[in-house]
């Protein structure tokens, strides 16, 4: 669906935005695009839905070239920009209504496609209220739903739960896959929150500084790091020291009084191994924790810092750029 070689991004003044980045989208997968602030995940969805032009590379949406088909290519995307959009003196209904109009979508359909969306992000009840008395994560409910009005094939989400809550931001994303469901639509997501995408993410790329650092699933991602971590607490310090003669782990076994932590490639596979090795030895374990790696750590491990650290850099950066324009 999405076909994207070399893209490359200069905004006047010489900010490399995006950095060669490649990468393709499969029919009906989530796409994810992970990055801390200013990594050049905006930038990269304008250029995408053909609100930007490219400064070398080319992309491919549904097989049309965003740099001269850019009309064709908004036909068949939706987007929901990263600010919001819908007007704040007009109900959800109207908002919706105005936009099928901007669509010409004829009426009657208009209302059945509209009735359909606001029942899908549950804003039914509050259709004929006006949006500036919604709650963040109405609004951005209501901006899915903009979005989806003239039944795109792919939907463009630019950090879809900015700002929201917790609760209301993990609501969001089974709105998502409701839609996915649904409807068919094939979407490419971007966020700076590592769990948003682990959770929702078919398959994504890490993206800092404006470029790719790596790409795949989740669960390759983490795969690329060295492992999992079981940890057992064990009914005794000395049945601890038993089960730290334990030999099959990537790392020698660490104990800490009658805990042991073990190293192994898969936890999967070398926890029935290490219940073997208990039995054996007759260690009755008093809780077993095994350890995943995440994406936080995948992060880490590709750009050489956390994600909450790359995002303080920036705010870093960004004050000093701000107090350098207020001095001039
Ligand atoms: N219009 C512009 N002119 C000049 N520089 C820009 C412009 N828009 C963005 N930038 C710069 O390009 C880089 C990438 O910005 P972009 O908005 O694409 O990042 P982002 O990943 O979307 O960040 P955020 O998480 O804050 O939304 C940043 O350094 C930013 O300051
Ligand atoms: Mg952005």
């Amino acid at each position: 669906m999405i076909e994207v070689k070399g893209l490359t991004k200069v905004y006047p003044g010489g900010i490399k935005a995006v950095d060669n980045i490649s990468f393709t989208v499969e029919k009906n997968e989530i796409y994810g695009l992970l990055g801390p602030n200013g990594a050049g995940k905006t930038t990269t969805i304008k250029m995408l839905t053909s609100a930007l032009k490219p400064t070398s590379g080319d992309a491919f949406v549904n097989g049309l070239n965003v740099r001269t088909e850019s009309l064709e290519v908004r036909k068949t995307i939706g987007i929901v920009p990263q600010d919001l959009t819908a007007d704040e003196d007009l109900t959800g209904f109207e908002n919706m209504y105005m936009f099928a109009q901007f669509y010409r979508i004829p009426r009657q359909e208009a209302y059945e496609q509209i009735e359909g969306l606001l029942d899908l992000v549950e804003l039914t009840e509050s259709k004929n209220r006006y949006v500036k008395g919604y709650s963040g994560g109405m609004r951005k409910r209501l901006e899915l739903a903009l979005g989806l009005l003239h039944n795109p094939e792919i939907l463009f989400l630019d950090e879809p739960t900015l700002g929201l809550d917790v609760q209301t931001r993990t609501r969001m994303w089974d709105y998502i896959r409701e839609i996915v469901k649904k409807m068919g639509v094939t979407i490419i997501l971007t966020s700076h929150y590592l769990e948003e995408i682990d959770s929702l993410a078919d398959r994504m790329s890490i993206i800092d500084r404006g470029k790719i650092v790596i790409t795949g699933t989740s669960d390759e991602l983490k795969g690329s790091l060295k492992g999992d971590v079981i940890s057992v607490i064990c009914d005794t310090e000395g049945e601890a020291e038993a089960l730290s003669s334990y030999k099959d782990g990537i790392d020698q076994p660490i104990i800490k009084g009658n805990e042991v932590r073990l190293s192994v490639e898969n936890s999967d596979k070398d926890l029935a191994k290490i219940f073997n090795f208990m039995i054996e030895r007759k260690i009755t374990p008093m809780s077993i924790n095994v350890h995943k790696p995440s994406l936080d750590q995948v992060f880490l491990k590709y750009t050489g810092r956390t994600i909450r650290e790359a995002e303080g850099g920036e705010d870093v950066r960004k004050s000093a750029m701000n107090l350098r324009r207020m001095r001039a």
